[in-house]
């Protein structure tokens, strides 16, 4: 079912994400047949712009990246429900008039009064646009109808801003209205975690600390500091831009109990009791033994020659943030009791890829560890986000012959053939849940919380402590600093390699 009618309203329209995920992610919507009908888009933002310019400006980036290509006829009749708000983020007569043009669009749809705001602006902005929404009385709901908002990320940089943001945002929209965007929970391959745990009967009975060893999240990147990114980048670091929000969330889909129901409080509830169970590395000394950090020099990533972290456009040449970093995480629950999770994330490795390893222990060796080779490893589940997503199994054969020698094989899934076509976008399914009101693939307050907890520390010990663990280096396009493989290596365990 197609949600209600309703009017998006995108502050900060003008930027990057706007033009590459949002509007894109909202025609594939429309060429799906899925948006509501009568639906609105309404940019805002600061410069001057015309509807034709604004439209104008989406339509070029969406013939670059669109996931289904750009059909001229679906984008005309498309790119209608499109337009474009000048004003400020402060300025009360922007919204006054913003109002005003919502019931002009309610009152051509027949009434209908839903509206979604999207808070994609530049973060020092969301405080102001979210007191303005709310004085100008567009978060409360007309009659009948609902007022959402999406907040995007990021939200917050510690936990004192994050709290400070959810207490803006709880005194403008309840918590059942307010959608906190982490679009990792949108990829198909991270909806499919809770699928292949718990809709399949042979993994949970192995899903714990007596068969698995360890698990491994690895969130590799080759970009480096594109189209001026250096100047948000080098505020953030790695920890911050990826590993609070998306690695953690991975980790609590990973980690969770099975849920008692699929609805958003009931799986959201099994995440956030993981957040809760990390181990706290809440002193410098045990920051410098679990967490390693690092920057890239210069290097050849894709057969071209990148500069240094440092050397990247708008980051210090002095810089002391992390562009890659890799942890030990421990979960204090019965269920991971010793199994430790790895988590690594960097710019400028080797190549894109986001995966989930999870490791089985070795059954006992009576039999095979004599056989010429031994036993080649351990069985191994791969769950890759992208590319190329799909699911595959290492598990140990017989080579074919008369003598008895062992060899890995694989079982392998992938979406691509399996189901013939391409996944949507993660922001495609966001913003169709939004619309249908449906939080169970967004952050809850407290999750989001939890997991700067867990972070704060860390970048305490990073920058205010005494004795600040060392900072590392990797030459660019290679998979990160020795350092972390040392750190799986004290466990007597390796980084896979992808
Ligand atoms: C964003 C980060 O949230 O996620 C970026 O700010 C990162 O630094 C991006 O590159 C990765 O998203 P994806 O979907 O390309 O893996």
């Amino acid at each position: 079912t197609r949600p209600d009618p309703c009017t998006v309203v995108i502050f900060g329209a003008t930027g990057d994400l706007t033009h590459r995920k949002l509007v894109p992610a909202l025609y594939n919507l429309a060429v799906d047949g899925e948006l509501p009908p009568g639906v609105k888009i309404v940019g805002f933002a600061r410069r001057d712009k015309s509807d034709e310019e604004f439209r104008e400006g989406l339509e070029e980036l969406n013939r670059k990246v669109s996931r289904s290509g750009h059909d001229d006829e679906v984008w005309s009749s498309f790119v209608q429900s499109i337009h474009y708000h000048r004003s400020e983020f402060h300025d009360d007569d922007g919204y006054r008039r913003l109002a005003e043009r919502l019931d002009e669009y309610d009152r051509e749809r027949g009434g209908k009064g839903n509206r979604l705001f999207y808070i994609a602006s530049a973060p020092e902005f969301f405080d102001d646009i979210l007191e303005h929404l709310k004085k100008a009385g567009l978060n409360k709901a007309k009659d009948g109808c609902w007022s959402r908002v999406i907040v995007e990320k990021p939200f917050g940089t510690d936990l004192a801003t994050a709290q400070h943001l959810n207490h803006v945002v709880s005194k403008t929209f309840e918590e059942k209205d307010t959608f906190r965007i982490d679009h990792y929970l949108g990829k198909e391959t991270a909806q499919n975690l809770m699928v292949l745990r718990f809709a399949n009967a042979i993994f949970e009975p192995l899903w714990n600390s007596n068969h698995i060893a360890q698990i491994q999240i690895t969130c590799a990147e080759n970009l480096g500091m594109e189209g001026g990114r250096g100047g948000y980048y080098d505020k953030a670091g790695a920890l911050r831009d990826m590993v609070q929000n998306h690695l953690l969330q991975l980790l609590s889909l990973v980690a969770m109990e099975p849920p008692t129901d699929l609805s958003a409080d009931g799986v959201r509830d099994e995440k956030v009791k993981v957040l809760r169970s990390l181990r706290q590395w809440d002193t410098a000394e045990k920051v410098a033994r679990n967490v390693i950090r690092a920057q890239y020099t210069a290097g050849h990533v894709d057969g071209e020659s990148v500069p240094g972290y440092r050397e990247e456009d708008r980051v210090d040449p002095e810089s002391m943030t992390e562009s890659y970093v890799a942890l030990r995480l421990l979960i204090d629950t019965w269920r991971w009791s010793g199994v430790p999770f790895y988590i690594r994330m960097g710019k400028r490795l080797p190549k894109k890829a986001t995966e989930i390893s999870v490791h089985f222990k070795s059954p006992p060796g009576v039999l095979f560890n004599a056989t010429p080779g031994g036993l080649p490893g351990n069985n191994v589940l791969v769950i890759r986000i992208q590319p190329d997503e799909g699911i595959s199994l290492r598990m140990v054969s017989k080579i074919p012959g008369t003598s008895l020698r062992l060899e890995p094989v694989k079982m392998d899934f992938h979406y691509s053939t399996s189901f013939g076509k391409s996944s949507p976008e993660a922001y495609e399914r966001l913003l169709l849940d939004a619309m249908a009101g449906d939080a169970t693939l967004f952050a809850r307050r407290d999750e989001v919380e939890e997991a700067w907890k867990f972070i704060d520390h860390i970048e305490h010990a990073w920058h205010q402590s005494d004795q600040p663990p060392a900072m590392t280096e990797f030459v660019a396009g290679s998979w990160g600093p020795k350092e972390a493989d040392q750190l799986l290596k004290e466990d007597g365990h390796e980084w896979r390699r992808l």
